[in-house]
């Protein structure tokens, strides 16, 4: 019985192999493959998280207001409470900044949002603004979708900044929606920064539990970092 004919690619292999031979080429082996993508390959884990970075920090951009696009964290506490939100958010709980008007507090707040997005998280999705302007968005014809369905988006955004809680006017409707809004990611355990220029405590004038209520500061008390931003007021020293 004939020999069955070679497999194509085995006679293609065979012409190439006597090609290189006619070429002096014929005792060449073929090297180990090293396939192992590099730091800036597809398949690298850190090609990965630079690409999940890129899109955070993009994210971030969108929701930061121009006069802060540069803002970096540069208090100790706030970079540690940041590294601890990027890494384990379910364990970095609230973050308050508090201190006089011009301190820097809305800066470290979008400076904290920015070192975490630059991590490159699993997942990155922020809202940021003004407590006012949550407080707009809340009410009843403050939004096209409505109070309940903005009330749940600021509930579960993995990431929030309320930047000058304590400026408004109290009422029963802004205690009610802050109470619910806080209560909601307090128990769900999603990191939080809030900026305000009332102190935690002061008995000579308005402080936090005054304006938000003991329903609300004490939420709080119970798993935030306050950091207190000292200093002269910048807007004032800017040249
Ligand atoms: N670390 C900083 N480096 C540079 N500019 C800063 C820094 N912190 C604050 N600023 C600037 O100083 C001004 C006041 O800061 P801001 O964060 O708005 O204060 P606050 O929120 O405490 O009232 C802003 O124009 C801000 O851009
Ligand atoms: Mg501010």
């Amino acid at each position: 019985m004939p020999d069955p004919a070679p497999l194509a690619g085995e006679a293609v292999m065979r012409r190439f192999k006597n090609i290189l031979e006619a070429r002096g080429l014929g005792d060449i082996e073929a090297g180990p493959v090293d396939d192992a993508p590099a730091p800036d390959e597809p398949g690298h884990p850190e090609y990965h998280r630079r690409r999940r970075a890129d899109w955070a920090l993009k994210r971030w951009e969108t929701a930061t207001p121009y006069r802060y696009q540069n803002a970096t964290a540069t208090d100790a506490a706030v970079l540690e409470w940041a590294t601890a939100a990027a890494t384990a958010p379910r364990d970095a709980g609230f973050l308050l900044l508090t201190g006089p008007f011009g301190t820097g507090k809305t800066h470290q707040a979008y400076g904290a949002l920015r070192h975490i997005a630059d991590t490159g998280p699993e997942h990155y999705e922020v809202i940021a603004l003004t407590a006012p302007d949550m407080y707009a968005l809340l009410r009843p014809q403050g939004s096209d979708r409505g109070p309940e369905y903005e009330v749940r988006r600021l509930m579960r955004v993995p990431l929030l900044l309320i930047d000058d809680l304590g400026t408004e006017k109290i009422s029963e409707f802004t205690e009610e929606a802050t109470y619910r809004l806080l209560n909601e990611r307090y128990n769900e355990c999603r990191p939080t920064i809030i900026t305000s220029n009332l102190p935690t405590q002061d008995r000579n004038g308005p402080d936090l539990v005054d304006k938000l209520g003991e329903r609300i500061t004490s939420r709080l008390s119970q798993m935030t970092t306050v950091v207190e931003i000292s200093g002269r007021d910048r807007r004032r020293g800017a040249a």
